[in-house]
């Protein structure tokens, strides 16, 4: 590497974006992170600001950009979970996951496309998840977000293809993070009794697969392979080999072979 490229990293706080930050750092690279709390990393240039406020996100770039006169890379691993049911589900809470995950996301390119455009080999890695390709049980807000993000991962692939900047979107399964301890999860006894019994299973399993998940420092070690591609895929999917194949069999099999396949999972 020449010049050392600049990465911003977001949700730098915890989970992925703390296993990548100082990764990169130690890797040559000047690296920021952004996320709500500030926390020492080897490294790292702490950036806090919440996402969902686009005025926070365009101080905080414009302080990065102040520092550094340019943005290379940028890896967004902020976002957050959240379970219940449509009919019963906080709006609010629901409302949080789109500002964080979509909205959040809109206000992060918002603030850094002109600068990534200037890069020579500008890249912006959106953390999705499996999850943006299929309705879940119990995950609504955090599904329609994920697949929110993926498609406006899609046009900013079309609209940006006469630049040096590459988009790709990032959809793991499980990670073993402290997303579940820190989301918005609807307790069982507040549900109408014709979710209670499925809602407890599913909330318990989802929150079991997660604890078992892939590690943090693994999904960080794929993105930074990932972004040192020459040319990215549209969609990296990391994951076992059955949450890999259900990204494809929700797309090619027929509406309701799908929904029978996966109601079976979360029977
Ligand atoms: N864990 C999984 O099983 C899983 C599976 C698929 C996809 N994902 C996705 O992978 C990404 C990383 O997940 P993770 O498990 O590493 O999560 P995590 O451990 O819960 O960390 C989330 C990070 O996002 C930051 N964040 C949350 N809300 C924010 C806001 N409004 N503004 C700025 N930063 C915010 C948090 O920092 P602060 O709280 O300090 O702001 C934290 O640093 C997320 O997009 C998640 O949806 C996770």
């Amino acid at each position: 590497m020449g010049l050392q490229e600049v990465v911003l990293v977001t949700g730098a706080s915890s989970g992925v974006g703390e296993a990548l930050a100082p990764l990169l750092a130690k890797r040559g690279y000047r690296v920021y992170g952004m996320s709500r709390r500030s926390v020492a990393l080897a490294g790292v240039t702490a950036l806090p600001a919440d996402v969902g406020d686009a005025a926070a996100v365009n101080a905080a770039v414009a302080q990065l950009i102040e520092a550094e006169g340019r943005l290379d890379i940028v890896l967004h691993c902020a976002g957050i979970g959240g379970a219940g049911p449509v009919e019963h589900m906080p709006t609010a809470e629901a409302r949080r996951i789109m500002d964080t995950n979509f909205w959040g996301s809109w206000n992060l390119c918002q603030a850094t496309l002109p600068h990534l455009r200037q890069s020579p080999r500008g890249r912006l890695l959106l953390v999705g998840s499996i999850a943006g390709f299929m309705g879940i049980p119990y995950r609504s807000a955090y599904c329609a977000s994920k697949a929110a993000l993926k498609t406006l991962g899609d046009s900013l692939r079309m609209e940006l293809k006469d630049s040096n900047l590459q988009v790709a979107t990032v959809c793991p399964g499980d990670i073993a993070t402290n997303s579940i301890a820190t989301q918005y999860r609807q307790p069982a006894e507040d549900l109408d009794p014709l979710y209670q019994g499925r809602y407890r299973k599913a909330d318990d399993g989802m929150a079991a697969n997660v604890d078992h998940g892939m590690a943090a420092s693994t999904v960080a070690e794929r993105m930074y392979t990932i972004m040192n591609y020459e040319v990215l895929k549209p969609y990296y999917v990391i994951g076992e080999p059955l949450q890999k194949a259900s990204t494809v069999a929700s797309r090619l099999l027929p509406g309701r072979v799908w929904e029978w396949v996966l109601g079976k999972y979360y029977s």
